[in-house]
């Protein structure tokens, strides 16, 4: 193999007016993860020496989104201005290429399916000097608006033309084999090419210089890629659609193949960088993005959101959406839970129904079963907090902080204010309002003594029925008077 320093340069300077989107439409993110990046995330096995984007006007978001790098990667910018095609998209980089450069991979920045199995497969450029140039090519059932790959009689290995769609006549539209539009050159080849292809001037119904133009030139190495999924090209938002779906599938398949089950996987909904265990179950209609992390033999029985989340083994959780939040192994919780930001519900517990916690840290084997809001709290363990108990952490202006001790009892409907502290052990009796301390063992009741008045019922019955007749007489006087 050759000394290989390859260059690898994304293009992304097109005005992507199918998108229709005020955003650079490869920052548009697919699970999580804009498209560049998973087209970055396919070139880095190939371990370029250097990366270049190919940016416009209207997408130069990405040289502040990118101006540290991406990954391992140092990222050079290009500006094209104005954008007049692929092939001159190329010739701005020329200057731009650092001078032990050998080779150029170059990818369309509009290409998230790309992987780096399908790159390997251009590798013969790198490896044989007889082997100048190549483009990628798959074979797809509907070709729409792709460049068509006529290859060449002669050598059928070889590409001697790339037809845009709109150039193409109608028996050429009824290829099926199509221009990925990734190629690699060997650079001196592709200085002469791209130079070269000048010749054949600007697309007249765009104005576009074409790179695929190249091939006109100088017959091309056409290897086609068994497994490309489609869209190949994401140019609007429905075939935006179409490649998260082939991602997810992707994502899918990989944890289950790593021994997670899906119970109607197609309602599933997961960014790139979840981690599942085996034996995690996830059923129905549940969504882990934002790095979502489950354990080993927990089951997401259907309905769970979880964003940024951790979550132990062997817990069974059910319509639970999570933001920002710890559970730790064997809990249950659910259906409907909602934890927001800084709940850490440790081991053993039992929350839910309809609770909400916030900024709460919820102690080993503690049970919530029942309508609570426990917010900015520590609760020790073994815990039992009965329906309808109340946190009132925010007075308006400030969030004040509970602490309950282990084994703390609150009865159902009660209100704790923030700040108070219930020792180890208290009881709380329900009903409550509680607005200080309880020490530890005690019993804090907060609420009025109960009257029961004896056959109080008939009098209040007789009372009130005298004063309806009253009312009733007085309305029918007053009606009287006004009819004169
Ligand atoms: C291109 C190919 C087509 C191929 C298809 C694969 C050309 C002329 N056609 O078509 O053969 O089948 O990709 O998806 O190349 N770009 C620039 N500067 C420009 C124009 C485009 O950087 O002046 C960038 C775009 O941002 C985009 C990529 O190049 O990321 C491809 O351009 P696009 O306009 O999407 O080309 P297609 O019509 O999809
Ligand atoms: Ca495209």
């Amino acid at each position: 193999m050759q000394n290989v320093k390859l260059a690898v340069v994304i293009l992304a300077a097109g005005k992507s007016t199918r998108f229709k989107s005020k955003k650079t439409k490869v920052l548009h993110e697919l699970c999580g993860k804009p498209m560049i990046e998973w087209i970055l995330d396919a070139a880095l096995p190939l371990e370029p020496a250097q990366t270049i984007i190919v940016y416009g006007t209207h997408s130069t978001a990405l040289t502040e989104t990118y101006a540290a790098g991406y990954s391992s990667l140092e990222i050079d910018f290009v500006l094209q201005e104005p954008t007049l095609g692929t092939a001159h998209a190329m010739e701005q980089c020329k200057p731009a290429l650092n001078s032990d450069i050998t080779h150029l991979l170059v990818l369309p920045g509009d290409s998230p399916l790309v992987t780096a199995a399908h790159l390997e497969q251009l590798k013969p450029v790198m490896q044989h000097s007889h082997v100048t140039h190549a483009v990628l090519t798959a074979d797809v059932a509907d070709a729409g608006d792709l460049g068509r790959v006529l290859r060449d009689p002669d050598y059928p290995d070889l590409a001697s033309r790339i037809v845009e769609a709109h150039e193409a006549t109608p028996k050429e539209l009824r290829i099926n084999e199509i221009n990925t539009g990734i190629y690699l050159f060997e650079r001196s080849v592709f200085e002469n090419l791209v130079e070269a292809a000048d010749k054949f001037g600007a697309s007249e119904k765009k104005g576009e210089y074409y790179l695929p133009d190249v091939v006109r030139v100088a017959p091309t190495l056409a290897v086609k890629a068994a497994d490309f999924d489609t869209p190949i090209g994401v140019n609007d938002r429905a075939q935006l659609n179409l490649a998260e779906q082939a991602l997810l599938r992707r994502i899918r398949e990989h944890w289950m193949a790593e021994g997670v089950t899906f119970h109607l996987p197609d309602t599933t909904y997961l960014h790139h960088n979840v981690e599942l265990a085996p034996d995690v179950e996830v059923g129905p209609h549940c969504l882990l993005t934002h790095g979502t992390k489950v354990g080993s033999g927990t089951i997401l029985v259907q309905g769970c959101l979880l964003e940024t989340c951790v979550v132990g083994e062997n817990c069974e959780l059910r319509h639970v959406r999570g933001l920002m939040s710890v559970i730790d192994d064997n809990v249950t919780a659910g259906p409907y839970v909602n934890m927001r930001p800084g709940t850490h519900i440790r081991s053993n517990c039992k929350v839910g129904n309809f609770v909400e916690t916030k900024n709460a840290d919820i102690g080993e084997g503690s049970k919530l079963p029942h309508l609570q809001y426990i917010g900015d709290a520590t609760l020790g363990e073994g815990c039992n907090i009965g329906a309808g108990t109340i946190f009132c952490n925010y007075d308006g202006f400030n969030k004040l902080h509970t602490t309950l001790g282990k084994g703390v009892f609150i009865g159902s409907n009660s209100s704790i204010q923030g700040g108070v502290t219930i020792e180890e052990g208290a009881y709380v009796a329900m009903a409550s309002a509680i607005t200080m301390s309880v020490p530890s063992g005690a019993l804090g009741i907060g609420r009025a003594h109960q009257v029961n008045k004896p056959d109080y019922v008939e009098r209040l019955k007789n009372r009130l029925k005298k004063r309806k007749e009253k009312a009733e007489a007085l309305k029918k006087n007053s009606e009287g008077a006004s009819g004169g």
